[in-house]
């Protein structure tokens, strides 16, 4: 029986947080361990340079971030596919055929992008490239170029996988049934805020927990987090609702703990530097395994990089797969009898 193909990536802009973590990385590692599934999580340097076509050097240098990071929270390559999107040309290939299916208003209207375009004007000035207003065409490519028929994303990503769907139905219903039609997979976890309270946690934010990041940056980090404005002696009465420390203690500590916390915090009778010094000490814990992990890999780049090229190739031959039905259904398969 064949197997359900997961298809997921990420953007080589940036080492992986801990709001990854809570948000995609888990259900990857989750889903990894299901027989039934077929996992690949490609590293979109294409569509990162859509947003950062003025800096290589920073894209490159991300993939192997990323896939260090993959490894060290636990995918692996030998359940999960990972692969570098630049190397299957045919992505490539699709995207230029999917670009007759789909109308510059429609992209224009995808909610995601046009969210994205108002926050990058000092990249693009009053007018998007075509590239960017289009990544939503490629990344349609990449999902289907693999017959991806899951693809578990944040919820930011919906739009994009709904306008994968009607670029694969507006295919099917013109050139024949050849392409899949993926479902999002919203994961189960929602967005973590970051330590300065803001909804997102991000890199450009400064307010984010890297899984490569050192015990000392750890706790420089969490003493800096906001607490409940309204503490300002000790013996106030704190608010643990409105404290990203106990935020974040729901997140990294255990439920007894979590209950002390709350209730010495409500009573004036617990001090928040001691309080952040618990939680940095916790967060510490819990990401050490993947922490000692990723300074293996940083210490071996050639298998990360080995396991890279491992998944490439495997991918190459999937998406060349389904590159020969799609140029069969669309006619231009030209010489294919000489070609055997
Ligand atoms: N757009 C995704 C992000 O920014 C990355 C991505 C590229 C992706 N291609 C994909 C996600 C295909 C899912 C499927 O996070």
């Amino acid at each position: 029986m064949r197997k359900i193909r997961i298809l997921t990536g990420d953007r080589p802009t940036g080492r992986l947080h801990i709001g990854h973590y809570f948000g995609s990385l888990k259900t990857r590692l989750e889903m990894q361990e299901k027989e039934e599934y077929e996992p690949y999580i490609l590293i979109a340097d294409v569509q990162a340079l859509t947003d950062n076509f003025n800096n290589p050097e920073k894209v490159r240098k991300n993939v192997l971030e990323v896939a260090t990071d993959y490894l060290a929270i636990g995918i692996d390559p030998n359940k999960t596919t990972i692969y570098i999107q630049s190397m299957i040309p045919e992505v490539a290939e699709l995207t230029v055929f999917y670009s007759n299916l789909v109308t510059i208003a429609r992209l224009k209207r995808n909610p995601t992008v046009k969210t994205e375009i108002a926050q990058k004007k000092e990249i693009f000035g009053e007018s998007v490239t075509y590239g960017f207003l289009g990544y939503p065409v490629n990344q349609a490519a990449d999902i289907t170029a693999f017959e991806g028929e899951l693809v578990p994303v944040g919820e930011d990503q919906e739009p994009l996988i709904e306008q994968c769907r009607e670029i694969v139905r507006k295919f099917n219903s013109i050139y024949g049934n050849v392409l899949v039609e993926p479902k999002a997979v919203l994961s189960s976890t929602k967005r973590i805020k970051g330590l300065d309270g803001n909804e997102k946690m991000g890199k450009s934010l400064g307010n984010a927990i890297y899984l490569s990041d050192s015990e000392d940056e750890i706790t420089r980090k969490v003493m800096g987090a906001v607490t409940d404005p309204g503490r300002i002696k000790k013996d106030d009465l704190g608010n643990p609702d409105i404290c990203m420390v106990a935020y974040y203690h729901n997140l990294f500590s255990t439920k007894n703990e979590i209950e002390t916390i709350c209730q010495e915090c409500r009573e004036g009778r617990r001090g928040c530097v001691a309080c952040k010094k618990q939680l940095a000490k916790n967060i510490i814990e819990t990401l050490r395994p993947i922490r000692e992990k990723r300074a293996y890999y940083e210490e071996h780049p050639e298998l990360v990089e080995q396991i890279l090229l491992e998944g490439t190739k495997k991918a190459q031959l999937v998406a060349r797969e389904t590159m020969k039905k799609v140029k069969k259904a669309m006619q231009l398969d030209y010489f294919e009898e000489e070609k055997k």
